[in-house]
């Protein structure tokens, strides 16, 4: 019943209503959503993804060293544990146990790495990283390490990143760690391009976010009326993306509705880049007082090993 549908969404419709309208990020990543953002990660543009592949690479060995084997490895936003792969090959952990919100892509994943690494065990947690995660009771409360990679963390306003931090230092007991891959400060115009890349891969993503809410919550969003604009705020040092109504139009749904004039826009994301500094700072608060922090030549990624 449309009704219901528009009663269990009430942030989202309030989102679609307030001025300016704002859409939260995590709409992105229905089915099509995350196809695309797996597109994104393969772009030329769109440097985060390899050079996060690179740091770890490199600096796999010290990586290793300062994490040590047999821990109990919690992966936050898990998704194709593409990445944990490559850390499990790093520090043999003895359990592996991936977080995300869409489980069915997870369990197959989690699945495949149980088949790769038998001597470990794996599972899948359903988990939303706003919200306070819960981890299965009988799951062994030392030597925990969280690893949450893709500077996702950058997706979360400074104090929902340092909630989430604060609960990730909740989650691991005073002999865990966290590993975190940071997307850092640079030049604007690399920023620029790689939330707005040659391609149209990144505009095709953020329009999607209209057709997911077309059948989440019946809305009747023209997709191709809206332009994409990715912006970099150099003074809030984060990337914001919205969408831009390109004519004067109506959208309705279930019960509701709103104009909006041409030219006028949606917030549907900000990215966060960090400094080195400004990052580890954050952790102290939340908690995490001894960091190591790789980067690469360019100082673009920043991979971050934090204790307690
Ligand atoms: C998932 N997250 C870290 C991506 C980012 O870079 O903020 C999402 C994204 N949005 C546009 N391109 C990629």
């Amino acid at each position: 019943m449309p009704q219901q549908h528009h009663a269990a969404f009430p942030a989202l419709v309030q989102g679609l209503l307030d001025q300016p309208a704002r859409i939260s990020p995590m709409y992105f990543y229905d089915t099509r959503g995350s196809t695309l953002f797996e597109e994104i990660t393969r772009l030329p543009e769109y440097y985060p993804t390899r050079t996060e592949r690179s740091v770890m690479q490199r600096a796999g060995g010290e990586i290793a060293a300062a994490i040590g084997t047999g821990r109990t490895l919690i992966e936050l936003g898990a998704g194709s544990c593409e990445k944990a792969r490559l850390l499990c090959r790093l520090i043999e952990p003895a359990r592996f146990v991936g977080v995300d919100i869409a489980t069915d892509f997870l369990e197959l994943a989690v699945a495949g790495l149980r088949a790769e690494f038998p001597g470990m065990e794996a599972i899948a947690v359903a988990g939303d990283l706003h919200d306070t995660v819960t981890l299965p009771e009988d799951l062994p409360r030392n030597h925990r390490l969280v690893f949450y990679p893709g500077s996702s963390i950058g997706n979360f306003d400074p104090e929902e990143a340092l909630a989430l931090l604060q609960r990730v230092r909740g989650l691991i007991g005073d002999d865990g760690a966290l590993l975190i891959g940071v997307d850092l400060v640079k030049d604007s115009e690399v920023l620029q391009q790689a939330y707005d890349d040659a391609s149209g891969i990144t505009a095709e993503f953020n329009r999607n976010i209209l057709v997911h809410l077309n059948r989440l919550i019946e809305t009747d969003f023209d997709p191709l009326q809206w332009g994409h604009v990715a912006l970099y705020d150099p003074a809030l040092a984060r990337i914001e993306m919205h969408l831009q109504a390109l004519s004067d139009q109506w959208v309705r749904w279930p019960g509701g509705g709103r104009h909006f004039r041409a030219g006028e826009r949606i917030h549907t994301e900000n990215s966060y880049k960090h400094t080195p500094a400004g990052f580890t700072a954050l952790l102290a608060r939340a908690g995490f007082h001894a960091c190591q922090v790789w980067t690469d030549p360019l100082d673009w990624f920043a991979v971050v090993l934090a204790q307690p």
